[in-house]
């Protein structure tokens, strides 16, 4: 695939995106919508504009990044979303989608079990009692845990945790997954097989994701589309569309040369903000 298949979308949209450009409209479906969203922590002399007017609307069944500098509002965008905390100005729709988040520490109950804590989880969305242990090892499956379930966290490995933490996440049945750097403490190895993972499973439902990041490679390996959010006070400054064609790797060169444009973007948004 050449680089001019890499497009930015503020220049030319790409065919192999249109529909969720598209999307992008006022009008557009939407699995997720903010419309000019900002946030104040804090009141008086204290207070710090945390986002800045943020639009952004996610396609139903689109995975889209989020990166930008560390404080720039990106956590606060995601508990945003996840109704954790109310906007200080601006909408919020996730139209009407069940939203789950997952956190860059996996945040297990350490006395419970894997199969229990993802057990746990079903019960709150109100899966009956007796179907409980086996909906949990089907999950635990999904992540490549099967015969894991017994183990309580402190037994098992930072990836199986995190692993754990998705099968979590995916046994609340969210239609939006919301994921704050899931993978950052991982290795290498275990980050890669948990990207095949989240691509496979996004590839069997219908499911919108809003992924953290501060790995571009990631963000364009798993993307349909990257943001990058300005220092902050967050607020949009660039989309880029990644085309799906088949499965990628984090150390092609297609995602190699578009993460190479994007990093460039986000050095001259850090150094404009530094400066
Ligand atoms: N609950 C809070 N009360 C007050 N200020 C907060 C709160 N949460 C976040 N902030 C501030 O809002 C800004 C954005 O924080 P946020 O955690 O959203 O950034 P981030 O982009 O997720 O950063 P990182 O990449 O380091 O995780 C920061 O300046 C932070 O200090
Ligand atoms: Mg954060």
């Amino acid at each position: 695939m050449s680089l001019t298949q890499w497009q930015k979308t503020r220049q030319e949209p790409g065919p192999a995106r249109a529909a969720s450009a598209a999307d992008d409209g006022a009008h557009g479906r939407a699995a997720v919508r903010l419309t000019k969203v900002s946030k104040v922590y804090g009141r008086g002399s204290a207070a710090l504009l945390a986002l800045d007017k943020v639009s952004l609307t996610v396609a139903p069944g689109e995975f889209v990044c989020l990166i930008g500098a560390s404080g720039c509002g990106k956590s606060t965008l995601l508990s945003l979303v996840a109704g954790l905390d109310e906007p200080t100005a601006g909408t919020i729709s996730t139209e009407g989608g069940r939203v789950s988040l997952m956190f860059q520490e996996p945040a297990l109950f350490p006395w419970l079990t894997a199969s229990r804590n993802v057990e746990l989880a079903l019960r709150a969305r109100g899966v009956p009692r007796p179907q409980l242990r086996q909906r949990a090892a089907e999950l635990l499956e999904t992540v490549h845990l099967g015969g894991f379930g017994g183990k309580r966290p402190h037994e098992l490995s930072g990836g199986m945790r995190q692993r754990v933490a998705l099968a979590r996440a995916l046994a609340q049945d969210a239609d939006v997954l919301l994921m704050d750097e899931p993978f950052g403490a991982l290795d290498a190895m275990t980050r890669d097989l948990l990207h095949d993972e989240l691509e496979r499973i996004c590839g069997t439902q219908t499911l919108t994701v809003l992924f953290v990041t501060h790995n571009v490679r990631e963000a364009v390996r798993l993307g349909d589309r990257v943001i990058v959010l300005s220092s902050r006070p967050g607020r949009v400054i660039d989309e880029y569309l990644v085309p799906r064609r088949g499965p990628r790797r984090i150390d092609s060169v297609e995602v190699a040369e578009l993460a190479s444009q994007i990093t460039d973007r986000l050095r001259e948004e850090m150094s404009r903000h530094g400066s």
